[in-house]
């Protein structure tokens, strides 16, 4: 392609007056736009979904440049809607999204079902973070939302609460993917409670400034960005304090590939193919290399402390 150089000639020379005047000042617009996007949140696309409360952006936010929106939404995994990347974009559309409670209960002095516009009133933040999946591709995600602990302390865990059980959404008549036994639906995912207390832990409610989209998740998923992404459970609807290490939907479906731990290690290769790098989402051929506990390690190694990471994978 031929390329001219902007300094071969003057913009004014190729633009009538009135035309060229009007430019500038369109330019010197966006050029102001840019900088208070920049000093914002990382609100550079629109699903055109409603917008949530302009939120800071949190000190545990990665400085990575997030991946751009129409990545982050239409390649997903969301097996409820289908196996292939591109099924949630095009089938969660008919998630039921309202009216939509989270139980919250278990081992606790005062279980409560919450609302989600009860959820959407606590106070919101913008956490960048990297999502890595056990595929071993990569994404950067804007999420908004709010810390799982802020949760869990209303209903004040007694001591028996050693994990978290995460229940989500089944919708048979929604969710075209549920009529295969493809997994044991209703997906179930599960913490240790030390782990669903680690600030780190969110629940995003929105990405990229706006409420989530289905295919994300709505309305509201879990977002643990030291753990393979099939960790962050979506469409959530239990939150269940329990005793006993919960069995999660992956574990049922293959023990000897998915543990429950499943924190992002490239030392600890899936049986059928090696996490020690990453292909960065829309990238192709590049790889980086995958760094454990997806770089939060300076947060979250001292849960892990003195645990035999190959065997607790
Ligand atoms: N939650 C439910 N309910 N069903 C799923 O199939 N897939 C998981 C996780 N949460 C999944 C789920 C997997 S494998 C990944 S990698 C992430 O969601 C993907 O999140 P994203 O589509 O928002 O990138």
């Amino acid at each position: 392609m031929l390329v001219k150089r902007p300094h071969d000639y003057l913009p004014s020379e190729l633009t009538p007056e009135p035309l060229y005047r009007r430019r500038r000042e369109l330019l010197r617009a966006a050029a102001a736009g840019a900088i208070l996007g920049a000093a914002g949140a990382a609100h550079a696309a629109s699903g055109g979904l409603p917008k949530l409360p302009s939120t800071a952006r949190s000190r545990f936010s990665s400085p990575e440049k997030p991946t751009e929106y129409k990545h982050v939404t239409r390649y997903n995994n969301f097996y409820e809607f289908g196996t292939d990347k591109t099924d949630p974009y095009q089938y969660a559309g008919r998630l039921k999204t309202r009216p939509w409670t989270v139980v919250v209960d278990g081992e606790c002095a005062k279980p409560r079902t919450f609302g989600i516009e009860e959820l959407l009133k606590l106070p919101l933040e913008e956490r960048v973070y990297r999502l890595r999946c056990v595929e071993a591709w990569s994404m950067v995600v804007p999420w908004v939302g709010f810390e799982l602990n802020a949760l869990l302390k209303q209903v004040e865990p007694n001591g028996n609460a050693k994990f978290v059980e995460f229940t989500t959404a089944l919708q048979p008549d929604t969710m075209p993917g549920v009529r295969l036994p493809v997994l044991d639906w209703p997906y179930v995912e599960g913490l240790r409670i030390d782990e669903a207390m680690h600030p780190l832990t969110i629940l995003a409610v929105g990405l990229y400034g706006e409420a989530l989209p289905n295919q994300n998740g709505a309305p509201v998923r879990l977002v643990v960005p030291w753990k393979y992404g099939f960790k962050s459970g979506k469409s959530i609807v239990r939150m269940r304090l329990v005793e006993k290490q919960p069995l999660t939907a992956w574990e049922k479906a293959a023990p000897h590939e998915y543990g429950f731990y499943s924190n992002v290690n490239p030392d600890v290769d899936h049986p059928r193919w090696s996490q020690k790098r990453e292909r960065r989402i829309p990238e192709f051929f590049a790889r980086r290399e995958t760094v454990i506990f997806n770089g939060y390690g300076g947060q979250v190694a001292q849960l892990y402390a003195g645990m035999d990471l190959k065997k607790f994978f």
